[in-house]
């Protein structure tokens, strides 16, 4: 059989991981599609770069619309990123039959909808395994391998670069900005970092996870979206001292009035595998109601990590493409005409335990003044932490840890607490996840 001709859309950390993974493993690869897959077309603004990996035989263009439309691609990989010109890319391919492969999350997290309904229109495929967690199947196993649960919930470590950066603060002391100049130049970091260190790409992957774990449409909009940029030194050196790790976590957990989907810094305890990946590495636990918490752990990502996730995602349309597309695996694991309506919850409506760091003035009464508020809003502390100042007037932190509590009442709680007059500046809020199952 011919083999399956690929054309590849930016060539930079990923599209070149791709043409090089694909390139070395080229026979092993072709005894598993059942069918050679080669690169027959490469588009790059940089021409330089791009010819810099193309063997003589791959055409290459700076003009990406001449590959989308060229009738001898069988397979577009998108990999030049964005939200834009992507879009354009993507439906121009499925418009003219073409099955697509892309690592962008956050063109599905916005656009899913419309993608996904224009292929199967089309009956054509959209791969997207490499958009969440790098070079972790995450996508397979949540679509096929756990198809007989009802997922409860998942919370992930899903973005390199903010990971990488908590880890050397933590474990370095490293201040915040050489860390993700680093991450920058590892090739972890989005074209804009502001979407790494904000947790927006961390959304981006949650909002497709939930839609694949419970039915739902894409819905990036409905997202809690909170980064690790407001995150202190004294803020992980304490929750050291509690007894846990600070991390970037995405979760979405199905509960009786809705779906929650949030994304931010959150308090867990050491002892979870969980909290002890550090660097690149991303980790997601899954909670099925059959088989209980699996763990699923690699590079989150980097150039071949996630070329391993392209490159399977081109193997699998290979296979499958002759399949007829209505008894191929459904793009969200669902039937696309019984997606659910069950709401995406506000975070207001979300409950957690959480972490507060206060700044008052030490002297007597002020502990009474803030518990009382706590108790108002029907907030019960776990545990507490004040450090010896050098005497009274001074002004210390107090930290505490309260127990599950509805985010709006903490929100009315902090409120109050930061307009007393013997307390200083902002309080810090952590969320506490302990991923106990
Ligand atoms: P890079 O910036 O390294 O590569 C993108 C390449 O595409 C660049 O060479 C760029 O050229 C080129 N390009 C951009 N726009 C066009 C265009 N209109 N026509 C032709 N070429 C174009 O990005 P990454 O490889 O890091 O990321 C690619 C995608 O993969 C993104 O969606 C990203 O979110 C996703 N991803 C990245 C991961 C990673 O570890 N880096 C991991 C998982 C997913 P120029 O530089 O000149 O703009
Ligand atoms: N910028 C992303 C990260 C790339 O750091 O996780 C992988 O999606």
């Amino acid at each position: 059989m011919n083999p399956i001709k690929v054309g590849l859309l930016g060539i930079g950390t990923v599209g070149g991981g791709t043409y090089t993974v694909l390139k070395r493993n080229q026979e092993e690869i072709t005894r598993r599609a059942g069918r050679g897959i080669i690169v027959s077309m490469i588009a790059d603004r940089d021409l330089e770069r791009a010819r810099s990996f193309a063997d003589s035989s791959v055409i290459v263009t700076d003009n990406a619309q001449d590959i989308v439309t060229h009738p001898d691609i069988d397979i577009i990989v998108e990999l030049i990123g964005g939200t834009t010109i992507a879009k354009d890319l993507i439906l121009t391919a499925i418009a003219q039959g073409k099955h697509v492969v892309t690592a962008n999350k956050a063109l599905l997290a916005n656009h899913g909808t419309e993608i996904f309904a224009a292929a199967r229109d089309k009956g054509v495929m959209v791969a997207f395994e490499a958009a969440v967690a790098g070079g972790i199947p995450i996508i397979k196993s949540l679509r096929e391998s756990l198809t007989a649960n009802r997922i409860e919930w998942i919370a992930g470590i899903i973005n390199g670069t903010a990971n990488f950066i908590l880890s050397e603060m933590r474990e370095k002391s490293l201040p915040f900005a050489p860390v993700l100049d680093q991450a920058q130049k590892l090739g972890y970091a989005e074209a804009d970092p502001a979407y790494d260190i904000e947790g927006i790409d961390a959304a981006h992957k949650i909002t497709i996870m939930s839609a694949i774990a419970f039915g739902i449409p894409v819905q990036f909009d409905k997202a809690y979206i909170e980064g690790i940029t407001k995150l202190t030194q004294e803020d992980i050196s304490y929750a050291e001292e509690l007894g846990y790790r600070i991390k970037l976590l995405g979760i979405t957990r199905r509960v009786e009035t809705g779906i929650e989907l949030r994304v931010h810094p959150a308090l867990i305890p050491a002892r979870r595998l969980i909290a002890n990946v550090e660097g690149v590495m991303n980790a997601v636990v899954v909670k099925g109601d059959a088989v209980g918490a699996t763990l699923y752990y690699g590079a989150g990502a980097g150039a071949e990590p996630t070329a391993s996730s392209v490159i399977a995602d081109l193997v699998d349309v290979t296979r499958m493409q002759t399949a007829d597309p209505m008894h191929r695996v459904p793009t969200l694991s669902f039937q696309p005409d019984l997606l659910s309506d069950t709401p995406v919850l506000p975070m207001e409506a979300v409950e957690t335990a959480c972490y507060l760091r206060l700044q008052v003035i030490d002297k007597p009464g002020v502990l009474a003044e803030i518990t009382r508020v706590l108790a108002d809003f029907n907030i019960s502390i776990s545990a507490m932490i004040q450090k010896e100042t050098g005497g009274e007037g001074d002004t210390v932190n107090i930290i505490m840890l309260t127990h599950k509590t509805l985010e709006k009442n903490t929100n009315a709680a902090i409120a109050k607490i930061e307009s007393l007059p013997v307390v200083s500046g902002k309080v810090t809020r952590i969320r506490i996840e302990e991923l106990n199952g």
